[in-house]
């Protein structure tokens, strides 16, 4: 059964439980309102003739008493018959008004009263009371009560299964919407959005919903990423350490000078490519580690100054090669509380990633300062380069694994790279409890700045 017949079906239930339950409740009071209402008739009705018995008593008029009688029997049809027996002393008289009828519900109700003034003077009446016909007005009001209510109600149960209609179509059409697009992602489509704009509870659903697909597409750029890039990463080095040995075992059987010296160019082209899978293979276990979340950084005093020196140096060569000059301005900031091979480490992505963006002619640089918000004194160490900056585009994503900018497009200072160095740094000034921030425009260099707590 769908949400929306259930709906309905529940709402016209309850429509007819609280018409019966009205219905029942008006019908009960009524009648109870009716029985007093004829008691109260057939008192009075009593009290009308035992008022005439007496009457006709002090007056010694029989006719009288009669003629009354026969009166209230024409005003009220209620009254069915009536017996009159008149005592003086020993004398009896009876006379009879009417006969009991053979059907309906008939009461039988007795008078008796004496003349004040002569004791043995006593008048006995016994009349019929109809109360079907005491009911009858009752009845008929009861029935046109009932029909209003049928009409009423079966007008507030139309009114009320049209809004339930409205209610559980406006309800489930954003559901089946939402279904159509669960399905679409189960057949693969990753990213598909619901176009559904409201400020209730669906709309918050709608809201996560959409995030949830944004989120599995950006995983499965993330995974493509991965599976290129281990392979392109493994394949590529692996493919030139293969294609120099053949080359070395040439030449050195070859046994001349000249081969031998080329073997040796040939061992440092091997090595080099022995470090580039190194490096990716460390890589690829530090995001192993950060994702276990068993990244651990030993926080101790360190100086930064000689860490950005050392870190500067290690780029010398390549800087100088490239036509760019690296300057290292961090000097005079305390010292900060900070895990130093993991620092190198930022310093060491950030320079790269700098050196890689910035052509010949180009400047990197690094700077700190000490900076104070309402969490402590904090160092702020940037690394600046005056190389192609990036997009709008690319800035919100780059920090995730596997994810570089489309500027790795237009071509770079040595080797390509995975999309892992940013989101190892990210993680890293994570663990240090401070954070990364990033300011670049396209042809107007990019400025990368971590925070780390000072010590003490
Ligand atoms: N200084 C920079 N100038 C311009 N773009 C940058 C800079 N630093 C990072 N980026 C952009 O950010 C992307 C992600 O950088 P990240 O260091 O994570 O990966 P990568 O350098 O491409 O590869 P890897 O670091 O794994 O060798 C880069 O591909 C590039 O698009
Ligand atoms: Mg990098």
């Amino acid at each position: 059964m769908t949400i929306r017949s259930r709906l309905i079906t529940q709402a016209a239930l309850l429509q007819i439980a609280s018409l019966l339950l009205l219905s029942y409740g008006v019908v009960s009071v009524q009648r109870a309102l009716g029985e007093r209402e004829v008691l109260r008739a057939e008192t009075l009705l009593k009290h009308a003739v035992a008022r005439t018995a007496t009457d006709a008593l002090i007056q010694k008029d029989q006719v009288q008493l009669l003629s009354y009688l026969n009166f209230l029997k024409a005003q009220y049809p209620a009254l069915a018959y009536a017996h009159v027996v008149w005592h003086k002393g020993t004398k009896t008289t009876t006379q009879n008004l009417g006969a009991a009828p053979s059907v309906g519900r008939i009461d039988e109700r007795r008078v008796r009263v004496s003349d004040p003034s002569m004791p043995d003077s006593i008048v006995e009446i016994s009349f019929g009371v109809d109360r079907d016909v005491l009911r009858e007005p009752i009845l008929e009001r009861q029935r046109m009560m009932l029909k209003v209510l049928l009409w009423t109600g079966s007008l507030t149960a139309l009114l009320g299964l049209s809004l339930a209609v409205f209610l559980s179509r406006s309800l489930t059409t954003s559901l089946v919407a939402l279904s159509r697009v669960a399905e679409q992602i189960s057949e693969g489509h990753l990213g598909v959005r619901l176009e559904w704009e409201s400020d209730d509870e669906i709309g918050a659903l709608v809201r996560v919903f959409n995030g949830m697909s944004t989120r599995l597409a950006d995983l499965d750029i993330v995974k493509k990423n991965f599976v290129s890039s281990v392979t392109h990463e493994l394949r590529s080095p692996l493919g030139a350490i293969e294609s120099f040995l053949p080359l070395i075992r040439e030449k050195i059987s070859a046994g001349e000078k000249q081969g031998l010296n080329l073997s040796l160019d040939y061992l440092d082209r091997i090595a080099a490519n022995v470090q580039r899978l190194n490096r990716f293979i460390t890589d690829l276990l530090d995001v192993a580690k950060i994702e276990q979340g068993r990244m651990e950084c030993v926080l101790r005093p360190l100086a930064l100054g000689p860490l950005a020196a050392e870190a500067a140096r290690f780029f010398e060569a390549k800087a100088l090669a490239q036509g760019v000059v690296v300057e290292n301005m961090i000097d005079g900031v305390p010292p900060v509380l900070a895990d130093a091979d993991r620092v190198r480490q930022v310093l060491i992505n950030l320079l790269a990633n700098a050196l890689k963006f910035t052509p010949s002619g180009g400047k990197v640089r690094l700077e700190a300062e000490q900076v104070r918000d309402a969490a402590g004194r904090w160092v702020e160490v940037t690394v600046a380069d005056t190389g192609r900056g990036m997009s709008d585009a690319d800035r919100g994503r780059l920090f995730q694994a596997f994810t570089q900018g489309t500027n790795v497009n237009e071509g770079v200072a040595g080797h390509k790279g995975t999309g892992l160095g940013l989101y190892i740094v990210k993680s890293i000034v994570a663990q240090h409890g401070g954070r990364v921030e990033m300011k670049s425009e396209p042809g107007n260099g990019s400025r990368f700045t971590f925070s780390l707590r000072v010590a003490g």
